[in-house]
């Protein structure tokens, strides 16, 4: 299925909620082909988020406020003064859960036609629908024909039964319906939301990497989420609640210094895998709670890299035993794109290279044009993937696919139950 590009001049804006920043991007449509530029930007440190989870509404809400005024300001010319209305959110991946179905409709030996497959995604939602979950993807991976498999675009084709694999991707409402809170009491509508790793692959990937096969691994603060994507489609998503807030973490344990000191050593002298150079090399550690930063530890570089590589091991461990027991080992190919902000440690390409056994390359957001040095790091990868992902993907939104499945007029309610039933 394709969507109509958005109408040029229209605003669509991405409003990213990680556990370590909260980002947000207004872009404008430039052309006729749903081009778009970005104008306006804010971002911050976030503040009542942890692990993908709201832990504190009201500093949730400023943060998220501010961000967004702070686009708004930026992007005010462009907006000629009026407000932003909606913002597509994203969906941390500790809260999205992926189901795969396969659908069958009857097609009566007619061409099939865009109403058929909306026919069986609606279906497939119909079945995936429980309590205490909600909708988030509909996707379809795969259609079949009269049992002829790999069929790119059945549309236009005559048969009599069409199958359809379709990936379903549902959040965990509660959880969903805090980030609304905290949205909505800066008076913005959430226009759909999209999974943090499955926009993170739409800015980071080239299609080639999409078609054959590959895992994008977004490596954030709080979270590690990934994304498996074949054929140009998203089929299987997972996440731990662990990132570079943990390694942060370790190391002031480790090295008794403060959260903030942490974060300094393992930006300035971190490094994912140890190398004999380590023991030489000597740094500074202040010591938590002393207010005289002239006395520091002095340690080797060695024992930092030490306690960071066991934490980053287990993380890449974890995910591979994730995508093994996922049963897409095959489809993910030999291919893993890595990014996220903890995505930058000096090394982790080596380490995850050699636990993952695959090709790892780094990646950050390639797909969005103009951005500005400072946001096009791989910190942005979900940010700016959102935008994406309402410029070209937007009838995977659940509501889009229920809306246009539901048949308007009678006579197209009977033809549809006639096709169901007989
Ligand atoms: N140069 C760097 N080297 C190593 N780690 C870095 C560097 N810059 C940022 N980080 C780490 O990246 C993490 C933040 O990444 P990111 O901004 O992608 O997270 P987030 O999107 O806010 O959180 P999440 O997606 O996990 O909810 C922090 O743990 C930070 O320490
Ligand atoms: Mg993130």
């Amino acid at each position: 299925m394709r969507q109509r590009p958005r109408p040029k001049g229209s605003v669509i804006a991405a409003l990213d909620i990680g556990s370590s920043k909260i980002a947000c991007f207004i872009a404008r449509v430039m052309d006729d082909e749903g081009r778009f530029q970005v104008v306006g930007i804010g971002h911050q440190a976030a503040i009542g988020v942890k692990a993908g989870t709201v832990i504190d509404l009201a500093a949730a809400e400023a943060s998220i406020r501010q961000t967004v005024h702070a686009a708004e300001n930026m992007a005010a010319e462009a907006m000629k003064g009026y407000p932003l209305r909606e913002v597509m959110v994203n969906v941390p991946g500790v809260h999205g859960k992926s189901h795969n179905f396969n659908v069958e409709v009857h097609t009566l030996g007619h061409e099939v036609a865009d109403t058929d497959i909306r026919r069986a995604l609606s279906k497939a939602q119909d079945q995936a629908v429980v309590t205490g979950r909600e909708l988030i993807h509909t996707i379809p991976v795969g259609y079949s024909l009269d049992g002829n498999p790999n069929i790119r675009d059945p549309r236009g084709m005559v048969g009599h039964n069409l199958g359809v694999d379709i990936h379903l991707v549902t959040g965990d409402t509660p959880a969903l319906r805090n980030f609304a809170t905290c949205i909505e009491a800066s008076h913005l509508d959430i226009a759909a939301m999209c999974l943090s790793p499955y926009a993170a692959g739409l800015s980071c990937l080239v299609d080639d990497e999409m078609d054959l096969g590959c895992t994008v691994i977004d490596m954030g603060g709080g979270v590690t989420s990934f994304a498996v994507f074949q054929g140009g489609a998203m089929v299987y998503a997972d996440a731990l609640p662990l990132g570079g807030q943990h390694v942060t973490s370790d190391i002031a344990r480790g090295l008794t210094t403060s959260i903030a000191d942490a974060e300094r050593l393992k930006t300035l002298y971190g490094n994912a895998m140890a190398t004999l150079a380590d023991e030489n090399e000597v740094i500074d550690v202040p010591i938590i709670g002393e207010d005289d930063r002239t006395h520091p530890n002095h340690v080797p570089r060695s024992l930092l890299v030490g306690i960071i590589q066991p934490r980053l091991e287990e993380i890449l461990e974890l995910t591979r035993a994730r995508l093994n027991e996922s049963g897409v080992g095959q489809m993910a190919g030999r291919r893993v794109v890595l990014t996220g902000g903890a995505s930058q440690i000096p090394g982790l390409r080596d380490l995850a290279q050699l636990i993952l056994d695959k090709q790892v390359r780094l990646g950050r957001p390639i797909r969005v044009s103009g951005l500005a040095e400072a946001v096009n790091g791989p910190a942005f990868a979900t940010t700016a993937g959102l935008l994406s992902y309402v410029a070209e993907r937007s009838h995977e939104i659940p509501a889009a696919v229920t809306a246009q499945a539901a048949p308007g007029s009678l006579w197209e309610q009977v033809k549809v139950w006639f096709k169901e039933n007989w």
